[in-house]
């Protein structure tokens, strides 16, 4: 089968080691085979291809975590991208961690990671949600206990998960702030609903949750900004994973600082109801047919992307 995967690692130059050709599929015992249709890209591809998470030993590597295509009895299906892993210290590992990831004509997944796509959603629209919709869906919705709040604040809004936050969040009827460091960016995020600004600005009211997936450079910003109750909730550290936190702005206005990490098949599943229902729709910054995979990692490499890469079979 063709697929692009990770044939060396190198941390100054992570696209020397993507390679596109052919590799066998192997299906493990209890798992079954997925037609793919479509994949979409996350920044934890290039991350593999520098080699954090993906020891040499595991090369050849194929890459993806997400993917939507058809199941052995043809129904559409989105891939669920967590398989339980007892050899991984979480307990977990993703697609292209120790198992063959997305980017392939076909792929081995365990049967309980196949959700349903409902009417109305297309391969390339359900392959964006898996890995950063479901975390900022989770962040939101569950975290976050989207139903008690009125207002959020995304920060870093031009990235993967941010820009899922802050569709996801205005589609649900909230008021949503967003800060991004470029200017294109944030009229691009005023194009979806939310009042976009500059990383450190003074909002017009203090907001009821904070999706911080930026880390350090943020973090003082976003315990400025909450409400006495607020939520905190944090999925990822882009910019430095210490940051500093004034104690008694905690206790005194008993802020609530959440990890949060991926999500589960149900919220998958209600995710991908959301997107047949109408109600919210996957930022596509650009597809690219399986061939040109390499222009599709370029392109998410330089960092003007706005809303996910779909690679398309
Ligand atoms: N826990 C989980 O389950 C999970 C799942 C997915 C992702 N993650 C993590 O979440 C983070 C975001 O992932 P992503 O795929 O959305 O990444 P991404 O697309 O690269 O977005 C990161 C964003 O952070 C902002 N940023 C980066 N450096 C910054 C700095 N120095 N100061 C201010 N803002 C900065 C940028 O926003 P602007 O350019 O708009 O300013 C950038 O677009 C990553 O750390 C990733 O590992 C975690």
């Amino acid at each position: 089968m063709r697929a692009a995967f990770a044939s060396a690692v190198n941390p100054e130059e992570p696209l020397s080691g993507l390679t596109l050709g052919e590799l066998p599929l192997v299906v493990p015992d209890g798992w079954v085979p997925v037609d793919v249709r479509a994949a979409s890209l996350n920044h934890h591809d290039i991350w593999s291809l520098r080699g954090v998470g993906l020891p040499a030993d595991r090369l050849p590597m194929v890459l993806g975590c997400d993917a939507a295509g058809l199941d052995p009895d043809g129904n559409a299906v989105a891939v669920y991208p967590v398989v339980e892993d007892k050899a991984d210290p979480r307990g977990y590992s993703l697609f292209s961690e120790r198992h063959p990831g997305t980017l392939a004509e076909r792929l081995a997944a365990p049967p309980g990671n196949l959700v349903r796509i409902p009417d109305g959603v297309s391969f390339a629209e359900a392959a964006c949600l898996p890995t950063a919709w479901l975390t900022a869906y989770r962040m939101l919705v569950v975290r976050g206990r989207l139903a008690e709040a009125g207002s959020v604040l995304v920060q870093g809004a031009g990235g993967g998960v941010a820009t899922a936050a802050v569709a996801l969040a205005v589609a649900l009827g909230k008021r949503v702030y967003a800060t991004s460091r470029d200017p294109g960016k944030r009229e691009r995020i005023g194009r979806l609903g939310a009042t976009a600004v500059e990383p450190g600005a003074r909002l017009p009211e203090r907001v009821d949750i904070v999706i911080e997936s930026v880390g350090a450079a943020t973090f003082d910003h976003s315990m400025k900004c909450s409400a006495p109750g607020a939520r905190i909730v944090v999925c990822g550290a882009t910019a430095g994973h210490r940051a500093d936190v004034d104690l008694r702005r905690v206790f005194a206005m008993q802020l609530e600082i959440l990890g949060s990490s991926m999500g589960t098949p149900d919220e998958l599943a209600a995710l991908l109801d959301l997107v047949a229902a109408g109600t919210v729709k996957p930022v596509i910054d650009s597809t690219f047919p399986f061939a040109d995979t390499t222009a599709a990692f370029t392109r998410l490499a330089e960092g003007d992307v706005f809303g996910k890469v779909v690679v398309e079979f």
